[in-house]
Formats: C-alpha cells, sequence, structure tokens
C-alpha cells in the first residue's frame, strides 16, 4: 500500500498536515529528529507511523525508502530558525539543502511519485522592497537559511525537468496557528504575542516587546489555510514544476495585529518599545494569483485565525 511522507511531521505545520491527511484516511509516514517537533502534536493513529532520525543522515533516507512505497513527499523538515542558520550555517545546510537533495534521489531510484511538495520560504525575497511578492519578482536570499531553502526549491524544480518527478514548491508566508513554538525571541511574533495573552489573562505580570513603531506589515496566513495549500498543490496537475506563495495576499500591522488580540481577549497589553530590530523588513504581503488559478481561497481572515488558534490554546 503506497503511503505518504511529512518529514517534519511532528512540527508546526508538518503535524498540521499530517493530522488532514489522516482524516483523508491516507497512510502516513513521518520522519523527526524531535529537536522542534514533538510527540505531543501528533494524534494516536493506526494510520501513522512515526520515525525518529534525522533527515541530514543520507542512510537514514535510504533505509526509510527500502522499508516504505511512498506515492506523495511533504518535505517540511528544516532547521526552521533564520538566527540559527546565521550561527551555524554548515549544519543548516546539511539539513536544509543535503537532506533535499537525499530525498530527491531517492525519489528518483523508487520511481512512480505522484508528488513531491517542498515547504519554501517568503525569505527568499530578502529585502527587495517591490510589493506585493510575486513568485516572478527578484529574489535576494540574505541568510544561510534564506539561500538553502532557494537553492533547495531549485533542486526541487530541476528534478521535476530533468527526471520527470512531478514535484512542486510552495513559499510560505508568516504562518501562524497552535503548536508554533514562542520561545525563542526569534519565534515568530503570533506565537509570543499568544503568549504574552495567556499570561495576561492569567493575571501575571507581563509586557511584549516591540521593535520599531508597530506599523511595519506582513502577510500573516492562519496554519489552516496552508494545509489547504499544500494538499491543493499535490491534487494539481497544473502545479507540477512550479512554485508558488503561500499567504493570504493581505497585509497586517503589528498594531493591528495587537488591537485585534486585544478585543479577543479583552485585555491592555503593555508594551516596551525598543528600536527596530536590525534585518527587519518594513512590508511584506503576497500575491497569491498563482495559487488561486489553482482553486484556492483562504478560509480564514487575520481575526478568525488568531480567535480559532486562541480558543484551541485555552481549550
Ligand atoms: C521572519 C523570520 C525571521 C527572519 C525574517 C526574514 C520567523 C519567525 N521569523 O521574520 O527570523 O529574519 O523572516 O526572512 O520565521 N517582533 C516584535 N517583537 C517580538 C517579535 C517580533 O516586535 O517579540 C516584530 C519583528 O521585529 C518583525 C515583526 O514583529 O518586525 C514580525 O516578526 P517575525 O514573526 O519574526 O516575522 P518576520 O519579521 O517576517
Amino acid at each position: 500500500m503506497s503511503k505518504i511522507l511529512v518529514t517534519g511531521g511532528a512540527g508546526f505545520i508538518g503535524s498540521h498536515i499530517v493530522e488532514e491527511l489522516l482524516k483523508n484516511n491516507e497512510q502516513v509516514v513521518v520522519i523527526d529528529n524531535f529537536s522542534m517537533g514533538s510527540m505531543d502534536n501528533l494524534p494516536k493513529d493506526d494510520k501513522l507511523t512515526v520515525v525518529e532520525g534525522d533527515i541530514s543522515s543520507k542512510e537514514t533516507i535510504e533505509k526509510l525508502f527500502q522499508q516504505h512505497q511512498f506515492k506523495k513527499i511533504f518535505h517540511l523538515g528544516a532547521i526552521a530558525s533564520v538566527a540559527a542558520s546565521v550561527e551555524d550555517p554548515l549544519h543548516t545546510h546539511q539539513t536544509n539543502l543535503e537532506a533535499t537533495l537525499y530525498l530527491l534521489e531517492e525519489t528518483r531510484k523508487q520511481g512512480g511519485l505522484e508528488r513531491f511538495v517542498f515547504a519554501s520560504s517568503a525569505a527568499v525575497y530578502g529585502d527587495e522592497p517591490t510589493l506585493p511578492k510575486k513568485e516572478t519578482s527578484t529574489i535576494r536570499p540574505l541568510t544561510p537559511y534564506a539561500i538553502d531553502k532557494f537553492a533547495s526549491e531549485q533542486y526541487v524544480l530541476a528534478f521535476s525537468r530533468l527526471y520527470d518527478i512531478p514535484t512542486t514548491a510552495v513559499r510560505f508566508f508568516n504562518v501562524f496557528g497552535n503548536r508554533q513554538n514562542p520561545s525563542s525571541p526569534y519565534s515568530g511574533v503570533v506565537s509570543i504575542l499568544t503568549d504574552k495573552f495567556k499570561q495576561l489573562v492569567n493575571n501575571e505580570e507581563t509586557n511584549f516587546t516591540l521593535y520599531g513603531d508597530g506599523e511595519q506589515t506582513r502577510d500573516f496566513i492562519y496554519v489552516k489555510d496552508v494545509v489547504q495549500a499544500n494538499l491543493l498543490v499535490s491534487e494539481s496537475r497544473e502545479a507540477i514544476g512550479k512554485v508558488f506563495n503561500v499567504g493570504t495576499g493581505e497585509s497586517t500591522s503589528l498594531n493591528e495585529l495587537i488591537g485585534m488580540y486585544e478585543e479577543i481577549t479583552n485585555t491592555k497589553l503593555p508594551i516596551k518599545q525598543l528600536e527596530e530590530r536590525s534585518g527587519d523588513i518594513k512590508e511584506s504581503y503576497s500575491d497569491i494569483s498563482e495559487l488561486k488559478s489553482l482553486g484556492f481561497e483562504p478560509k480564514f481572515s487575520m481575526g478568525e485565525g488568531l480567535l480559532e488558534y486562541w480558543n484551541k490554546e485555552n481549550d
């Protein structure tokens, strides 16, 4: 029986994809080294096999393909922190680029794959100021993280051209939702805010460090819409050999985001304002007309996503 592999499947976005695949009655194999992911992110299910292993090990990937036959691969396993990639570019490269090649090579040997979906990032656009970001916009990868994401997506697309392996790459904008780790100052800002608002409603003293004036904007997309986008591209023949932005096409400022959260929680968040963070970009949002041409429509507005996230966190 043919299975679906999700690398990094115990992590934030991966585990949401796994959950949806299981609902659709698929047989799913997760490989994760649990550096960021957790068993708690995954449901107990007979259709799910979890392999603890490091995708940067060629032997581990070879063994995985000896034990299972895959019809689809969602490749999300990565060192997800840009800051960590700056600290340790070599280690990041092994996980964020070499592992992609190991998977592609095993896919080539195995044959018969229906789709390989690679999770890339809006980080590939860097600080190039043209907005909105289209897939054809100038690429300016500024960090080891962004460089490896871009190189990986190019390998993924080349495998479609050169070896006829049906691949697709997706560039995620600012994804938010439950199971995103808020513990580092470089964690996604929505997860950090959620943590702060939890403290507030528990009457704990807290404040939020705001870098800059709060007028910076991002294209925040709720994780469920990201799952929807991943499944859609994996099923669409027109998506083969292409790259797609995954965002909402809308931009929200940090000040607006904080305002929405204050309304949901009926609290007032104390702010400690600092200088703009070095390397920060002022504005970012996606053009998603390519994804929409496949039939994608985000189901959650920023406010709706935030409300569901908050309710799930406080279940
Ligand atoms: C994302 C990456 C970041 C990378 C950047 C460029 C994540 C979580 N962040 O940042 O590592 O360098 O793309 O590719 O993947 N903010 C605060 N207070 C906080 C945290 C954040 O004010 O406690 C601000 C930030 O300065 C930024 C905004 O919130 O202006 C959004 O931050 P973040 O969620 O890290 O997203 P990106 O800036 O897009």
